[in-house]
């Protein structure tokens, strides 16, 4: 692995923009479950339990998933070393965007700033009737459904399926596939469109991909240039350190 390591680093090193997109996988070691695969969430409930339209006809019913599934277990997550990694990059000026299909956060606490949650996040809440914004705060939540002061049902700011990307995150998305021409493709199966897209649409730009997982994905075998295989956290602080010592160079 250490030839890939170093290939990769070098990569990374000689990157005019670094980008990076980061699924489900990134999480696992943070203790929040995947959503595929053996311990995925799909094994255990319908994905159509948060279908917008469920959400919109079973409210209450659909928040109490909400909050057994997201902000009980976000509670008490933590970023990990793969989080704090990428938050140092962007830090050295390496890393200049980080794209997550992740709703979690983490890279926020880890103190990534240039990040599109592709997703949303369960940070805010959005009214289904007029649009406003608030806070999740536990008082909030603790409401069943929360309520927004004109009295429309909140809902988190997360794209359920049935729901479009936002505009601003589908911009700030294609303003850096235009620049990327190296992809740290982290942690995820590559299965849900359009964010699956996102490495496709880099790679039609000659862009290099780097990808790490436990296992192969769907890009593995199609566009990856250099497949890391291993723990989000161990094979990022690998990669770092080999940066490291090539910028000391
Ligand atoms: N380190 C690296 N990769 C890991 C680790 C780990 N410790 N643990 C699991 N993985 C990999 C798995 O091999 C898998 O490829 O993370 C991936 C998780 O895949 P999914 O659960 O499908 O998550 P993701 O690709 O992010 O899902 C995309 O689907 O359900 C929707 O909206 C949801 O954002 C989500 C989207």
């Amino acid at each position: 692995m250490r030839n890939t390591l170093l290939d990769a680093a070098r990569f990374v090193v000689n990157a005019r923009f670094l980008g990076a997109m980061t699924g489900a996988g990134i999480s696992v070691e943070s203790g929040i479950p995947p959503f595929r695969g053996e311990n995925g969430l799909w094994s255990k409930y319908d994905p159509g339990l948060f279908d917008i339209s469920y959400f919109k006809s079973s409210p209450v019913e659909s928040w109490r998933l909400l909050k057994k599934l997201f902000y009980e277990t976000f509670q008490s997550a933590k970023p990990n070393e793969a989080h704090y990694v990428l938050a140092r990059l962007e830090e050295e000026g390496l890393l200049k965007s980080l794209i997550t299909q992740n709703i979690d956060s983490l890279h926020h606490i880890a103190g990534s700033r240039n990040v599109v949650e592709y997703h949303g996040n369960t940070r805010e809440l959005i009214c289904t009737t007029c649009k406003k914004r608030t806070e999740a705060t536990p008082q909030k939540i603790e409401e069943l459904p929360p309520l927004c002061e004109c009295g429309g049902v909140l809902k988190p700011n997360i794209v359920f399926f049935g729901e479009e990307i936002s505009l601003s995150a589908l911009l700030k998305v294609q303003k850096a596939a235009n620049f990327t021409d190296v992809l740290l493709v982290v942690g995820t199966t590559g299965e849900v469109f359009p964010a699956s897209f996102i490495p496709f649409e880099v790679k039609k730009r000659d862009a290099r991909i780097i990808e790490i997982n436990v296992k192969p994905s769907r890009y593995t075998e199609e566009i990856t240039d250099i497949f890391l295989q291993g723990k989000a956290s161990e094979v990022l602080y690998e990669l770092e350190k080999e940066v490291d010592t090539l910028l000391k160079l």
